[in-house]
């Protein structure tokens, strides 16, 4: 039986001590995953606390500019998922606030590690590898093979065929230049990002947009999280993924309280709520397949399998520290994206 919003939201009352008590108020979000898991944690939450939630959608760079805009005077109390680099950057400019849930010894150990490594000012909620999508049909029809390396990726037949994310839009996108810096050293990597520039016909905003290109046909192939392409195979599109074999970077999707919220209480409730077994669970019922960080949530067979994948050991610290990050996607906009194609 498929999970409804009902079902869930039972499911959700039945853990009774799990959730925080009736209450009345109000938090402000800002949601980085997409739309369906954002309705529901929200539509959820609302019924079964008396709590009005007023959530706004927005990419993880775009979330990030919209809290440094803000901050003199914060209209946003809690940031729900997302790449974990720019929240590690928001703790680092003094955007989120210190806490430490009560639930993060149910965390797996890189969750909790986000934490700790930004003061316990954001926290692991997700994680998800980095790989490549493509689409059955088209790649068939255009007799095209199937990238099973970062560098197949320059192969000229892909010319016009491949859809990546724009860093300074997606963390998706800067999740992958951290990838490659890390792989191939900055210089290699950046004269790969140009030979890459080659290929590419679109840089999309959001870190979806070039998954969900290649699962509608539009283009052949994508650079994506490879949790992102189950949701679009369960609406009959003809996608699937590969993670390149030389190695890949993860994300540690994460949640922040921020600075000066106006409702700072309600927003510690929803955080050690969003952290419970049955909240997360609400991903995979919103056709998402990260995989979620605390030990105890049920995770779906169409969850990446992180042991079958080859993977770099990912500097989170240091490509989450805002000069790198700023000065990462300065580079790539100078040296590649102004480039001709
Ligand atoms: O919601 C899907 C997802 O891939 C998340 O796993 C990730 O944190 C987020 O999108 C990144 O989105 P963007 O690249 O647009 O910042």
């Amino acid at each position: 039986m498929k999970p409804t919003l009902l079902t869930i939201a039972a499911a959700t009352l039945s853990l009774g001590a799990a959730i925080p008590a009736l209450a009345d108020g109000q938090v402000n979000i800002i949601c980085s995953v997409q739309a369906e898991w954002c309705n529901m944690v929200s539509t959820v939450y609302a019924r079964t606390t008396g709590v009005k939630v007023n959530m706004s959608l927005k990419g993880s760079g775009e979330a990030l500019a919209q809290l440094i805009a803000e901050k003199e005077n914060p209209k946003t109390d809690v940031w729900f998922g997302g790449t974990g680099d720019p929240h590690l950057q928001a703790a680092e400019q003094g955007l989120s606030v210190e806490y430490k849930s009560p639930m993060l010894s149910q965390l797996y150990p890189w969750a909790q590690q986000q934490a700790q490594q930004s003061a316990f000012k954001t926290v692991g909620i997700y994680s998800g590898p980095l790989g490549f999508g493509y689409n059955t049909e088209l790649v068939a029809k255009k007799k095209l093979p199937i990238p099973k390396t970062w560098a197949d990726l320059l192969n000229p037949v892909y010319k016009g065929d491949i859809q990546v994310a724009n860093p300074a839009s997606s963390g998706t996108a800067y999740t992958m230049i951290a990838t490659l810096v890390q792989l191939m050293g900055e210089d290699k990597a950046f004269d790969y990002l140009k030979g890459l520039h080659k290929n590419v016909s679109q840089y999309t905003r959001s870190g979806t947009g070039p998954i969900k290109a290649v699962a509608r046909g539009e283009t052949a192939i994508s650079v994506s999280f490879v949790h992102d392409a189950p949701g679009e195979k369960m609406q009959g599109f003809p996608v699937e993924t590969v993670t390149p074999s030389d190695g890949t970077g993860a994300e540690i999707g994460s949640m922040s309280i921020i600075k000066g919220a106006r409702n700072l209480e309600a927003a510690k409730k929803f955080y050690d709520w969003a952290l419970t077994p049955a909240t997360q669970e609400m991903g995979a019922a919103a056709k998402q397949f990260q995989l979620p960080s605390n030990k105890a949530t049920k995770v779906d067979v169409r969850v990446p399998d992180f042991k079958k994948i080859k993977f770099i050991n990912y500097d989170y610290a240091k490509y989450g520290a805002s000069a790198e990050r700023r000065r990462l996607i300065a580079r790539w906009e100078k040296d590649v994206n102004s480039l001709p194609r």
